[in-house]
């Protein structure tokens, strides 16, 4: 009895739900916030990683859809309709199983991760490739949620954010107070959109003295919100964030002003060597998108951008078993050996 609830039951009286709302749950949320030693010691400040890959579907998604499919439920929809890039797929996928529901999937046509489908498929997702990027996914989704009888669930559904918001709280509520810089990967910027909404939340009402600084990083071959102009055909391997014309832009710039913050790109190279530097010497595997958070940071230190002494936490918002090409990809081959311990000692180094 003493196992986390889900983000509903933990923060009910800060989600729009009520005693009637069916609570469709897989116990998201409550993920570990871990001491980053390296990238403390690469800024001479105090970094936090928030590890969203350990949710139950292995992103940050499952925070939106625990409330989006609840609340789709309590309507009495019977299907649910996203655009994705692979993860809310996988979320909205297994969100719906529980809650007894079909579930339709649009993706971009040869640009999601193996895994993400993977988990579509195997929760029985209908599942249509488009021969198109995320933006033109998310058109089709939107047309056929105000045609046809499905409920959307992409953040345009206000209740996502609301979920995902949790996110902060759960930061404020581990470390007594807001961080002074939060970072993370902005890909259609709900989520940036949700945290900054968390973190007004708990300041508004005393719970934390401050609010965080928001920095947000896109890919630099989908940086729409810093070019300040849509992408037609954005391209980055961090295909979670391969957005040309985010839903929740308008959300992002509000976040980054409110908060004295700033939204950046990071190159597809930066990706890699913060997406590597966190695997080889954090411990933890991420995806490539979640990566942009911590090359963002590693750039703003180079820059001299980030004043020693800091407390930040940097969001990782999907776990790297989704997408495990590039831990793969210029790694060298294991090498083969008989069954013999004096053989096996020798390769290994130990002879
Ligand atoms: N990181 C990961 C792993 C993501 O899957 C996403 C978005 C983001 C970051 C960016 O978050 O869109 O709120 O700014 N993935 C969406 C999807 C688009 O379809 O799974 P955002």
């Amino acid at each position: 009895t003493h196992q986390w609830r889900g983000i509903i039951e933990e923060y009910r009286d800060r989600l729009p739900v009520s005693d009637t709302t069916p609570v469709v749950t897989l116990r998201e949320g409550g993920t570990p916030l871990v001491p980053a030693q390296v990238l403390s010691e690469r800024t001479g400040c105090e970094v936090h990683l928030k590890v969203e890959g350990a949710n139950p579907t292995g992103s940050f998604k499952d925070r939106g859809m625990t409330m989006a499919i609840s609340k789709a439920k309590e309507e009495g929809a019977k299907a649910v309709i996203c655009a994705s890039t692979g993860n809310t797929s996988a979320s909205a996928a297994a969100y719906a199983v529980r809650a007894g529901m079909v579930s339709a999937v649009l993706v971009p046509q040869g640009k999601i991760a193996l895994g993400k489908m993977g988990q579509a498929l195997v929760h029985g997702a209908k599942i249509l490739q488009v021969d198109g990027n995320f933006d033109d996914c998310l058109t089709l989704a939107r047309a056929l949620s105000e045609n046809y009888p499905v409920a959307l669930v992409n953040s345009v559904n206000p209740v996502r954010i609301e979920g995902q918001k949790t996110a902060a709280f759960e930061i404020v509520d581990m470390l007594g107070d807001a961080p002074d810089i939060h970072v993370l990967p902005v890909g259609n910027a709900g989520n940036i959109t949700a945290y900054w909404k968390g973190y007004k939340e708990y300041a508004g009402d005393g719970v934390s003295a401050k609010t965080p600084r928001m920095w947000g990083f896109q890919a630099s071959g989908s940086a729409p919100i810093v070019r300040g102009e849509v992408v037609k055909d954005p391209s980055t391997i961090a295909t979670a964030i391969r957005i040309g014309n985010p839903a929740s832009w308008e959300y992002a710039l509000a976040a980054r002003d409110e908060s004295g913050g700033a939204i950046d790109e990071v190159t597809d190279r930066e990706i890699l060597r913060a997406y590597r530097l966190l695997a080889a010497q954090e411990g933890v595997f991420v995806e490539p998108a979640s990566a942009a958070s911590v090359a963002g940071l590693l750039k703003a230190a180079e820059q001299g951008k980030v004043d020693p002494g800091q407390r930040i936490v940097c969001t990782v918002t999907g776990n790297g078993l989704k997408d495990p090409d590039w831990a793969v990809a210029g790694a060298p081959q294991p090498v083969t050996v008989p069954v013999d311990a004096a053989t096996a000692a020798e390769r290994l180094g130990l002879a």
